[in-house]
């Protein structure tokens, strides 16, 4: 959701570079039980929105794939500029290229320009090469930096590693104060206390964050997610604090469901919704408003051919007082 800083991309570059192994590192089922949690809360369902795009008017821009992308925060420009480089590219976003290179150094939320681009979008997820992408970029950009900090911490279990991804992905790790490196800064340090106490306050500040963050404009969407903490707070309250193959957490409607291990989330595709150009949740797309436009015209021509019948021949049948005889 948050488009990368240069500060955060200098990061990258210095954590690849002096990257040791991970102290506790999430295991690949482990990692895929986290994304899985984390897609039902953006997405309600487990596996990734590859072809999902939008403009939720949010100031954004247009909300784009597996974790939301944005056209203003010079991600969903990274993305569309890293698979227009790779050999697998079949040529979607060519129109558009320009137009996202010009806003990541303005960060508009314009979308001047870039008419038919959650079409090209939606076209470009059934092709793996930009599947591929998406999740490269997905690590890059939120869970390597969000698991460094899970490291410098020395949190060790999935939960709090996987409560630092969703929030980082929610939330984003950038510096303003509601980001998720800003919430780990306002918790006390977990030295002397159990990993379970760190992560259940840092789960308080989250929430307290969400309800309050210094951004108004966000503050009626992010309480209303506050699930996403909740859901947390069940798997710990009920000692799942280690995902295994299998585990319980709450959904949306704050019911328990089972997540398993599913190490085919990152290339599995299943097609969703394509979303209409003008966007905004419950918008009709503009198929389905030129058909509406049809339906009424053509009640129209038929009322007016009902009016012109009974002036000229004084009844409401549309054969005149004859076709009462045929009948
Ligand atoms: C949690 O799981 C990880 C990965 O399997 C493992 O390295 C770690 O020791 C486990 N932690 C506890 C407390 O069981
Ligand atoms: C996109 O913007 C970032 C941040 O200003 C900058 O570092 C990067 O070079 C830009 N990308 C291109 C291709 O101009
Ligand atoms: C959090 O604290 C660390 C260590 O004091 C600091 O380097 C970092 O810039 C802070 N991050 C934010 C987002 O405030």
């Amino acid at each position: 959701m948050h488009g990368p800083t240069f500060l955060s991309a200098a990061l990258l570059a210095a954590t690849a570079f002096l990257s040791t192994p991970t102290l506790a590192a999430l295991t690949d089922c482990q990692k895929s039980m986290v994304q899985q949690l984390t897609n039902t809360f953006e997405n309600s369902q487990t596996h990734f929105a590859f072809d999902y795009c939008q403009d939720i008017k949010d100031g954004r821009g247009f909300t784009c794939g597996i974790v939301g992308f944005t056209t203003s925060t010079r991600d969903a420009f990274d993305v569309v500029s890293t698979y227009s480089k790779d050999p697998g590219y079949s040529q979607e976003f060519e129109p558009y290229l320009g137009k996202l290179l010009e806003l990541n150094s303005t960060q508009s939320d314009s979308a001047e320009g870039l008419s038919g681009f959650c079409d090209a979008w939606y076209t470009a997820a059934s092709n793996p090469a930009f599947r591929a992408v998406q999740v490269a970029k997905a690590d890059a950009l939120y869970y390597t930096p969000a698991q460094k900090i899970a490291d410098n911490l020395g949190l060790t279990l999935a939960i709090s590693r996987g409560q630092l991804y969703d929030a980082a992905i929610q939330m984003g790790i950038e510096s303003d104060p509601d980001s998720m490196p800003s919430i780990v800064n306002r918790t006390a340090k977990p030295e002397g206390m159990a990993e379970e106490t760190w992560i259940s306050n840092f789960m308080k500040e989250r929430q307290r964050t969400l309800c309050n963050p210094s951004t108004p404009a966000t503050q009626a969407a992010w309480c209303a997610s506050v699930t996403r903490v909740e859901s947390y707070t069940h798997l710990l309250e009920t000692g799942q604090t280690n995902f295994t193959e299998t585990f319980k957490p709450l959904n949306n409607d704050g019911k328990e469901f089972t997540i398993n291990c599913n190490l085919d989330v990152w290339t599995q595709y299943i097609p969703g919704k394509r979303y209409g150009e003008e966007g905004g949740s419950g918008g009709l797309s503009t198929g389905a408003v030129a058909a509406i436009a049809v339906v009424l015209a053509l009640l129209v021509l038929v009322g007016a051919f009902f009016v012109h019948r009974r002036i000229r021949h004084g009844t409401w049948r549309p054969f005149g007082k004859r076709s009462m005889v045929i009948v």
